[in-house]
C-alpha cells in the first residue's frame, strides 16, 4: 500500500471532483465551458485515471466513443455532444462547422468531427484490463476488440497509401498538438491560405479575434494567435468541402505529414492491440501485422543525425520538418527505438538549454524561436504528454529521471491547479482549470 501525505489526498480528493463536475453520465468533457464535447484521446487518459475510482466508469468511456466510430472503422477526435434544450438552437455551431454527415461512413443519429486523433485507445483499453481479474479482462477485451481492430486497419488502409508504415495526417488537430512549431513552420513557410495572408497584411485578424468562443475562457495570450485559428479552420472548411474522403482529400491536400507523436503512439498501440488478441485468441490480419511490422522499422527513418532527435516527415517529398518540439520523446513511449537512440534522447530531456526547465517538460524547448511559455503547443508543459514520456522512461530503463518528472508534475498541479497547461518556467496555470486530463493523469502519476 502507498501512504500519501495528507496534502497528495486533499489534492487527489480534489481530481475526483473535477472529473465529476466534467461528467456526462457515460462520457466525460475535457472541461465544462471550454470543450463542451467528447474529445478521444482526452477520453483515453480520462479513462486511465478514472480506473482508480470506478473501473465500470472507465469502461464506459471507452464504449461510448467506440459509440461513435464510423463505419470504415475511423474514430472520430471529437464526438459533438450537443446539449440540447429549450433555449439551445437545434445545430450548435461545431455541429454546422463539422457536418460529418456528410460522409456516408459517419454514424446515424450522432455528429462527429471528420478526422481523428492519437490512438490511445489501447492503452487505456489495456490499462483498465490491468485492473480486472483475468475472467473479466477476458469479457472487457471482446467487448472492444472488434473496434479497436477496426481502427488500426483502417489508420494503415486509409492512411498509408504506399505502405510504408507511417500513417500520414491531413489536419495538426489530429495530431493533438494543435499549434505545435513543427506543423506551424509547414504553415508559415508555404501553406498558409491566400486569403489569410491578406488578411494577416491588413490586420483584418483582430476582427475574428471577437468571434473567438476559446478567449471567453481562456487568456488570449495563452491560445493559438488569431491567423493560426483561422489557417488552421480553413483546413478543415477544405476537408469538410471533400466530404472527409481522403481520396479526394489527398488529391491536394494542404497538410500530409507523418506526425511522429501520432506514430509513436500507433506504434505502442499496434503492440497491445497483438497482447489483446493474443490473450482473447483472436488472430489479427495479415496485412495489418504486415503493416504493423513495417512501422517498427519505418520510425527509424526519421532519425536526423545530425541533430541527434527524430522529426516528422512530409509525405510526398520525405523531407524531416526539423523544428524540435516535445514530440521529439515520444519515441521512448513507442518503445522501438534502440537503447542507444534512447539515450541521446534523454540527453536532451536534461540539457538545461532547451527542455530541462523548472517545471518541465515544455512542449518547445526554450532554445526554439517559437517558444513562448504562455502560449498553447507553443512552450506550456503539458500532463499528458508528461505523462507519456515517464513511460517511455521508465520503459528502458530511466527509471530514476522517470520518478524526478513524476514528482516533479506532480508539484506543479499541487502547487496551482488543475489546469490545461502551465507555465514551464515559472510554473503558473494556463489555459482553462478544471481540466479533466490533468485531473486524472494526476490520480493516475499518484498510483504509479
Ligand atoms: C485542444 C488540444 C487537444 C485536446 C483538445 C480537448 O484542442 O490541443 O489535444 O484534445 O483541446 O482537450
Amino acid at each position: 500500500m502507498i501512504l500519501m501525505s495528507d496534502k497528495k489526498q486533499t489534492k487527489a480528493k480534489a481530481a475526483s471532483a473535477v472529473l465529476e463536475l466534467n461528467d456526462q453520465g457515460n462520457y466525460t468533457v475535457p472541461n465544462n465551458s471550454l470543450y463542451p464535447h467528447q474529445w478521444l484521446w482526452d477520453s483515453c487518459f480520462i479513462a486511465i485515471g478514472r480506473r482508480h475510482l470506478d473501473i465500470d466508469r472507465a469502461q464506459q468511456e471507452i464504449l461510448s466513443i467506440f459509440q461513435s466510430q464510423w463505419a470504415n472503422g475511423m474514430v472520430p477526435s471529437i464526438i459533438l455532444r450537443s446539449r440540447r434544450s429549450e433555449d439551445q438552437p437545434k445545430t450548435d455551431q461545431h455541429e454546422r462547422i463539422w457536418r460529418s454527415w456528410l460522409n456516408p461512413n459517419s454514424p446515424d443519429g450522432v455528429a462527429t468531427s471528420g478526422i481523428t486523433q492519437p490512438p490511445m485507445l489501447a492503452e487505456a483499453i489495456t490499462k483498465i484490463g490491468e485492473k480486472l481479474s483475468v475472467t473479466e479482462r477476458r469479457i472487457w477485451y471482446r467487448k472492444v476488440f472488434k473496434g479497436l481492430l477496426a481502427y488500426h486497419s483502417w489508420l494503415y488502409t486509409e492512411r498509408d497509401p504506399h505502405q510504408e508504415g507511417l500513417v500520414l495526417l491531413i489536419h495538426p488537430w489530429e495530431a493533438g498538438l494543435d499549434n505545435s512549431p513543427a506543423w506551424m513552420s509547414e504553415l508559415a513557410s508555404h501553406l498558409l491560405p491566400y486569403w489569410v495572408r491578406v488578411v494577416k497584411r491588413l490586420h483584418l485578424d483582430i476582427l475574428f479575434g471577437l468571434f473567438r468562443t476559446d478567449e471567453k475562457f481562456a487568456k488570449r495570450h495563452q491560445r493559438m494567435t488569431n491567423i493560426e485559428a483561422l489557417a488552421l479552420y480553413d483546413v478543415q472548411r477544405r476537408l469538410r468541402r471533400k466530404a472527409y474522403d481522403f481520396n479526394r482529400v489527398i488529391d491536394h491536400a494542404l497538410f500530409a505529414i507523418e506526425d511522429l507523436t501520432f506514430n509513436c503512439i500507433l506504434i505502442r498501440a499496434n503492440m497491445l492491440l497483438r497482447e489483446i488478441a493474443r490473450f482473447i485468441d483472436e488472430p489479427l490480419p495479415a496485412t495489418l501485422l504486415k503493416s504493423m511490422n513495417r512501422a517498427e522499422k519505418e520510425i527509424e527513418k526519421l532519425w536526423d543525425e545530425y541533430s541527434q532527435e527524430y522529426f516528422s516527415r512530409d509525405f510526398v517529398s520525405h523531407r524531416l520538418i526539423k523544428e524540435s518540439t516535445i514530440a521529439a520523446f515520444m519515441p521512448l513511449y513507442s518503445g522501438v527505438i534502440s537503447k542507444e537512440r534512447a539515450t541521446r534522447i534523454v540527453e536532451a530531456l536534461e540539457n538545461a538549454h532547451s527542455y530541462k526547465t523548472d517545471y518541465p517538460v515544455p512542449s518547445t524547448p526554450i532554445s526554439s524561436a517559437w517558444f513562448q511559455p504562455n502560449r498553447y503547443w507553443q512552450g506550456p508543459t503539458w500532463v499528458n504528454t508528461n505523462w507519456l514520456i515517464i513511460e517511455g522512461l521508465s520503459r528502458y530503463g530511466f527509471h530514476s529521471q522517470a520518478n524526478e518528472l513524476k514528482e516533479s508534475t506532480l508539484k506543479m498541479i499541487e502547487k496551482t491547479s488543475f489546469f490545461e497547461y502551465f507555465n514551464p518556467l515559472d510554473g503558473t496555470g494556463e489555459g482553462t482549470d478544471n481540466f479533466s486530463w490533468t485531473a486524472a493523469l494526476y490520480l493516475d502519476l499518484l498510483k504509479a
